[in-house]
């Protein structure tokens, strides 16, 4: 029993649909803004390139003639690609400036001024090019998230317990490194069932299977405070952590094998609403004095405290 006990977790069961999960996802919109850029531009700036810019920026036309990168042809959704590919080169938003001010006759424009900054017009175009810019930055626009479940920070574990929790990301997560005291323990195995979190995160591929949970033997720490740390990693390499603090509680045994070494019969026990008190409860030969206290989490009573 010095090993881990790996088991098939299945993690959709109600009582983990706890509020942890709805906490840790700020930030979500920016996804939907990739769409939002082609919407805008279909419904509000389709129009202007086709009224103020195709007449020169069309095959064969004066500023294809001049050279120009960014071209039009009576098709919305290619026009899209066209001009975000053009803002977009060589990196994201790194024409945007140069579009507005060759609408507004700068940058030597070879159509002159064609709107005045003041214009509705101009605006939407401005307004166009953010959303472009924001609709594909990566930083926005990915996700990668992780939280460790269990243990949790600023509870005591005893015993052999859960350590569990879910990461996703955009491009896909590769592993998940389970760190015991800052030092690298395991991997942890990553797949489990969880429609909570794909509900969470419905534009990311696999959400609904992005469970880690394996059984941890918390009695093989000392005892005392500890940190368990989860880190996912995705398939590109990166990396973003979650930790918890804890406290461990024990007998002196990592591992109590004989089933006759517990020994309530010796002490004596108090009661209150959701603690159970033994004194004198005799573990493998030596008294404790113990503290069994109701968990939610885990539906029974565990150890909080276990004192010589
Ligand atoms: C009267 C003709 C004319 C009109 C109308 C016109 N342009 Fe141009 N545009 C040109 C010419 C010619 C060039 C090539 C010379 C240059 O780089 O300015 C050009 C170049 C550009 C460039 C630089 C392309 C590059 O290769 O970097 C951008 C951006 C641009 N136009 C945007 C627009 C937009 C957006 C509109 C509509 C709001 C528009 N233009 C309307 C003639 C026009």
């Amino acid at each position: 029993m010095t090993e881990l006990i790996n088991v098939n977790y299945q993690l959709g069961v109600a009582r983990l649909r706890d509020a942890a999960v709805s906490l840790c996802f700020a930030g979500l919109p920016a996804i939907v803004l990739a769409d939002a850029a082609e919407d805008f531009y279909i419904s509000t700036i389709e129009s202007i390139v086709q009224s103020q810019c195709i007449v020169c920026h069309v095959a064969g036309g004066q500023a294809d003639a001049g050279g120009a990168d960014i071209l039009f042809t009576n098709d919305a959704s290619a026009n899209y690609v066209a001009f975000k590919g053009y803002v977009n080169t060589p990196t994201v938003g790194a024409r945007a400036d140069r579009v507005l001010s060759k609408i507004t006759g700068g940058s030597g424009h070879g159509g002159g001024a064609v709107l005045s900054q003041t214009s509705s017009s101009y605006e939407a175009i401005a307004k166009y090019l953010e959303l472009i810019v924001e609709g594909d930055d990566p930083a926005v626009n990915k996700v990668l998230r992780v939280f460790l479940e269990e243990p949790v920070s600023g509870e005591i574990h005893a015993g052999v317990g859960n350590l569990r929790g879910w990461a996703v990301a955009t491009d896909g997560i590769s592993k998940i490194e389970i760190l015991v005291d800052g030092a690298y323990a395991f991997d942890a195995p990553y797949g489990g069932a969880r429609g909570d979190v794909g509900g969470a995160f419905p534009d990311v591929e696999n959400s609904d299977e992005s469970g880690f949970a394996l059984a941890y033997a918390y009695s093989l720490l000392t005892a005392g405070p500890h940190t368990i740390t989860a880190i996912a990693h995705t398939t590109l390499g990166e990396t973003l952590e979650s930790s918890a603090d804890f406290e461990v509680v024990k007998f002196a045994s990592d591992f109590i094998a004989d089933e006759q070494a517990v020994d309530f019969s010796s002490g004596s026990c108090s009661l209150s609403p959701a603690e159970i008190s033994i004194v004198d409860a005799t573990v493998e030969g030596s008294l404790y004095d113990v503290v069994l206290k109701w968990r939610t989490a885990a539906q029974g009573f565990e150890f909080v405290e276990i004192r010589p």
